[in-house]
């Protein structure tokens, strides 16, 4: 579709919020990467979390908050999102940012790699929805705790599920994401396990937005 149509369409469904345009504009001049969500999987996420009335969330990777301040304003009343992030600085901003959308009563953030926190927060679910935006090396790891930390009936989300552009490269071609090519194909087959979800769905976004039901 062209861009203009893509534009229109989305300017008919609302402005992206004034707080959160703001965090996400200004978080390269605080020396962060420009690698958060885009406010229409902003959306998407709001929308998908609202859809399972989602009371307790689980975000792998902060970066400076903004995609937890989507997840946090589609929580059920009294509802919380934990958010885990490795980078001490990407903390800090995130907790700023978050305070500034008023939001801090509704979002933890958690530091340290996820694969040595996850364990830790297992006591606060099952969760309704897990949300995992990190390393994309990792993913097939985030995947494997998510299914047994999601409730039946919750919902289990990827971004960056194209990789890149690589995922149906050879690993050898993918460069700096070789590690990530056999993580991602193996974490959307496992998405496709019937066994574990009971259906599941690529929203193709730009960057591929896999998303499963936990059976
Ligand atoms: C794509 S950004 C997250 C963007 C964020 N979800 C958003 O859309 O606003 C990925 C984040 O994950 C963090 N990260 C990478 N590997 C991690 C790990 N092993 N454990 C925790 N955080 C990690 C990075 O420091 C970075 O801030």
């Amino acid at each position: 579709m062209p861009k203009a149509l893509l534009e229109f369409a989305a300017g008919l469904m609302g402005a992206e919020d004034p707080v959160l345009e703001n965090i996400r504009r200004k978080t390269p001049e605080k020396g962060l990467p420009p690698i958060s969500i885009g406010p229409q999987e902003g959306k998407i996420l709001e929308t998908l979390a609202r859809s399972c009335g989602a009371r307790k969330i689980i975000e792998i990777g902060t970066l400076a908050g903004y995609s937890a301040c989507h997840l946090a304003r589609a929580l059920s009343p009294g509802g919380i999102v934990h958010t885990v992030e490795y980078d001490a600085r990407h903390a800090e901003v995130a907790r700023e940012n978050i305070a500034g959308a008023g939001l801090s009563g509704k979002i933890i953030v958690h530091e340290g790699a996820a694969l040595d926190v996850l364990p830790k927060l297992e006591s606060e679910g099952p969760f309704d929805v897990c949300f995992i935006d990190a390393d994309k090396a990792n993913y097939h790891r985030y995947l494997r705790w998510a299914a047994g930390n999601v409730r039946s009936g919750g919902l289990v989300i990827g971004d960056n599920a194209y990789l890149f552009g690589k995922l149906h490269l050879n690993p050898e071609q993918a460069g700096e994401d070789s590690a990530g090519v056999p993580a991602m194909r193996e974490f959307l087959k496992t998405l496709a396990d019937l066994d574990l979800f009971s259906s599941c769905a690529m929203i193709p976004t730009s960057e591929g937005m896999a998303v499963a039901v936990r059976r």
